[in-house]
């Protein structure tokens, strides 16, 4: 989807309400400056009340008016939530547990994505829609179903397992090889035996787990790439999209999905609400823009679809965003390449589950200090077109891989809460306070331009991931990489002759045992601070020791490590350094490759990031404080619309976005 402007609005269901509401909320969507919404995500049953009769009279009315209101349409799918007559028609289809228990309407998204009545009834309203609204004016985007992340056991599945296992690994005999099924007796001897991972007594074979997990993500991609090859045929030149959402529970491998959307869209929505929502919400933008790039080939744009307009869900509560913090989330997303801000939701439901949840329209109307930030927000937007073209400047790059996530989390492991994504926002957090820009990669990513890759317990290494991290070194690329990676091959084999298996080598240690730490452990380390949740017995094998552990069975060991690769440096970190501690290591690793902050002199608490294009670049400074902050920086300041000579003034939690003189 190529924009002149920045996207800007949210999920709109006008199927919750009367028409009368229709035109108002038409209306307040001008007043607020919003130019594209997301319609129809969950209204399968008033599109299709019956198995094959169709009521299209009221979205012809919605896309209608949108179109003579200069509003654009996100045209969504409602395949997320199968009407009552679906599931009474084909009870088979509903989800089965690990343990058994089959779900039943009363909620949304549950269907089987593998049962054959789901996918046969799926394609036939995506037909439907495409047949009717592909070349609709106020088409903008599809947007296929909502948050692809189910998952099932039943029958249906287990015989997709099979297939997908038996074109994975063709026969039986790699099948057993590959789970290493000569432990405890699993060896299966037909096809007929293998099944989806069950409860069991005791724990499971992790080859099946991991194997189960990248089945399953892909049976969900092709539920969505079947509806979105039925869209591209109505119209090849309407782009086609879904919303990933982002968790440690999310059954997919978004890099895999980002080769099939034509626009990378998340929903974000931080869990936390003090300062870790800003680094959450770096975090998230920073993936999201590495999975774009990952689809593309190259750097490529990609849209913040859903965000809280007002509170953010944290366990047990929702928490009111502070005035300010919206906008500030929002254009943070911006900063960080999003070619908009999408909101869920537009109006606040009057019942139904997610009735609190908040929108820009809430329950009290439109005069609230909410839909007024919603205004400025939408006027602030306007006012960075052509933002569009700035590719977000990183030197630094983190690598995610949603696979060893998943077989960190395998039962067997030599400590509980072993944590892949966790480890990413670590280190990402550490780069994040220290200012530096950083990128997510997939392995296997083109690395130019990245003077540091970090590996934060990048558990799995398949012989091309070690050759990409090989080829990095070689040519010139420095490296960070932390305990537990590359341990594994990619059927979560253990890599023999002492660990980092893969990377062994390269960074010249080699660690002979493991001493996982209790959750209130901790190891003193001599750089000062302390390392957390593991440690290792390293030898040092090419490298030399940077920090040695203090105290216990590992005193005077190795504990931080750095081998000299031409000008290149690798380091290997055993412990999970306390993130002051962390910060100051991926400082130096970073400094010593070259890199620096986005903006060097801007103050603690104002996260800095610029976007170039050619000669052109915008800075765009996010003060997270609550006093006002002057920062270097020179241009113009395009939300003001002042000229910045050497110091711009950011208000207490505001944001400033300076087009910078040419360099
Ligand atoms: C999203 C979902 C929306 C809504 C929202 C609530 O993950 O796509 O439909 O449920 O969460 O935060």
């Amino acid at each position: 989807m190529t924009t002149k402007a920045l996207w800007y609005g949210g999920d709109w269901n006008p199927e919750q309400w009367p028409a009368e509401v229709w035109h108002d909320d038409i209306a307040l969507m001008r007043e607020a400056g919003v130019n594209l919404v997301t319609v129809g995500v969950f209204a399968w049953s008033r599109l299709e009340p019956a198995p094959g009769r169709h009521t299209f009279d009221w979205l012809d009315r919605v896309l209608d008016l949108l179109h003579g209101g200069g509003i654009r349409a996100a045209l969504a799918t409602p395949t997320a939530s199968p009407p009552p007559w679906f599931t009474h028609a084909h009870p088979d289809a509903m989800p089965v547990t690990a343990d058994d228990t089959r779900l039943h309407h009363g909620s949304r998204d549950t269907y089987c994505a593998a049962a054959p009545a789901y996918r046969a009834a799926a394609r036939s309203i995506a037909e439907t829609l495409a047949t009717r609204y592909a070349h609709h004016p106020a088409l903008a985007l599809w947007h296929v179903h909502n948050e692809y992340g189910t998952t099932c056991h039943c029958p249906h599945t287990e015989a997709a397992f099979r297939r997908w296992l038996a074109e994975r690994h063709g026969d039986l005999d790699a099948l057993n090889d590959a789970w290493t099924t000569s432990f405890w007796g699993q060896h299966y001897a037909d096809w007929a035996q293998v099944g989806a991972p069950r409860a069991t007594q005791y724990l499971a074979n992790p080859g099946q787990l991991l194997d189960f997990r990248r089945f399953w993500s892909d049976t969900l991609l092709s539920a969505y790439t079947e509806q979105r090859d039925v869209l591209r045929a109505a119209n090849p030149a309407v782009p086609v999209t879904t919303n990933f959402v982002l968790g440690e529970w999310v059954p997919v491998d978004h890099a895999r999905w980002a080769r099939e959307v034509d626009l990378v869209a998340v929903d974000h929505y931080p869990d936390r609400v003090d300062a870790g929502a800003e680094e959450q919400s770096a975090l998230a933008a920073d993936l999201a823009r590495g999975w774009a790039r990952h689809g593309a080939g190259r750097p490529a744009p990609w849209l913040l679809m859903e965000s809280a307009p007002n509170q953010i869900h944290t366990a047990g509560r929702m928490h009111t965003k502070e005035p300010g913090r919206m906008t500030r989330h929002s254009l943070a997303h911006v900063a960080r390449g999003s070619a908009g801000v999408m909101f869920f939701q537009w109006r606040a439901p009057a019942g139904g589950a997610e009735r609190f949840h908040s929108a820009v329209v809430s329950h009290a109307g439109a005069d609230t200090r909410v839909f007024r930030e919603a205004t400025g927000l939408g006027a602030a937007l306007a006012r960075l077109g052509g933002i569009e073209a700035g590719r977000v400047q990183a030197r630094v790059a983190i690598a995610y891989d949603a696979a060893s996530g998943w077989a960190l989390r395998h039962p067997g492991m030599p400590r509980d809460g072993l944590d892949h994504p966790g480890e990413v926002a670590a280190a990402h957090r550490a780069l994040w306070h220290a200012g530096i820009t950083t990128d997510l990669v997939t392995p296997g990513d083109p690395l130019d331009g990245h003077r540091l890759l970090v590996l934060p317990a990048l558990y799995l290494a398949s012989d091309a991931t070690a050759d990409w991290v090989r080829r990095h070194v070689h040519t010139g690329g420095h490296l960070l990489v932390t305990w537990l990676s590359g341990v594994a091959d990619e059927h979560a084999r253990i890599r023999l002759g002492g660990y980092p298996g893969a990377y062994r080598d390269l960074l010249g240690v080699r660690v002979e045992e493991f001493h996982p730490l209790a959750d209130d452990e901790r190891v003193l380390l001599t750089s000062g601070g302390f390392g957390r949740i593991w440690s290792e017995t390293v030898h040092l094998a090419g490298a030399e020791q940077v920090t040695a552990y203090i105290g216990g069975v590992l005193d005077g060991r190795p504990a931080v490590t750095r081998r000299r690769i031409g000008d290149a440096r690798a380091w290997y970190v055993s412990t999970r350094p306390d993130d002051a501690t962390y910060r100051r290591l991926l400082t130096d690793a970073a400094r010593l490759a070259g890199v620096v902050p986005a903006c060097p002199a801007a103050p603690p608490g104002v996260e800095a990031v610029r976007r170039r294009d050619g000669d052109r670049s915008w800075l765009f400074l996010l003060n997270h404080t609550d006093r006002p902050q002057r920062v270097p920086a020179a241009g113009h300041e395009l939300l003001t619309g002042d000229p910045v000579d050497d110091r711009v003034t950011v208000p207490p939690g505001g944001v400033a976005v300076l087009c910078e003189p040419p360099r």
